[in-house]
């Protein structure tokens, strides 16, 4: 499993530790950036993340941003990316279930440390539930078809 990770000022604070869970669990990370005490624009590391997971460079990838809004927003812009802005362990476990969300974004400006960890876990431990969700995300890629390049 190889996961991208990036943020921007908002979110440098969780990525270290996120890095560090990962790390933990064996996980092969791609930390895009930014780095500390950079003030930087979260679209371009949403950006960064989304590509590697749509190229299949990275399995999956975490964006964070001060709330998570903005880079999801950025890299959901990519097609083929599912990015879910979470803020409990249960929208984390929902994404994975019946999203299949490939892109985990989250807020350092609203998430404490150790329920940002507990997603994270969630999101990676849960599979994708399949059956009626397979549909629903066909239809998604339909709309991709239709208006992405
Ligand atoms: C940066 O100050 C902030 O706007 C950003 O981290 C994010 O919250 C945007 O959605």
């Amino acid at each position: 499993m190889k996961i991208a990770i990036g943020c921007d000022h908002g979110g440098i604070v969780l990525k270290a530790a996120i890095v560090d869970l990962l790390q933990q669990r064996g996980v092969a990370v791609t930390d895009m950036g930014c780095a500390q005490g950079e003030s930087v624009d979260y679209p371009e590391y949403g950006l960064k993340v989304a590509r590697a997971v749509a190229q299949g460079a990275c399995d999956k990838g975490i964006v964070l941003c001060g709330t998570g809004i903005g880079i999801s927003i950025a890299a959901n812009k990519v097609k083929g990316i599912r990015a879910a802005v979470c803020h409990d362990v249960f929208t984390a476990t929902m994404c994975a279930q019946h999203n299949d969300a490939n892109v985990l974004a989250m807020g350092g400006r609203v998430l404490d440390e150790k329920t940002a960890l507990r997603m994270v876990e969630a999101w990676l431990d849960t599979p994708f539930e399949g059956g009626r969700h397979v549909g629903r995300l066909d239809k998604i890629r339909a709309i991709e078809d239709e208006y992405f390049r």
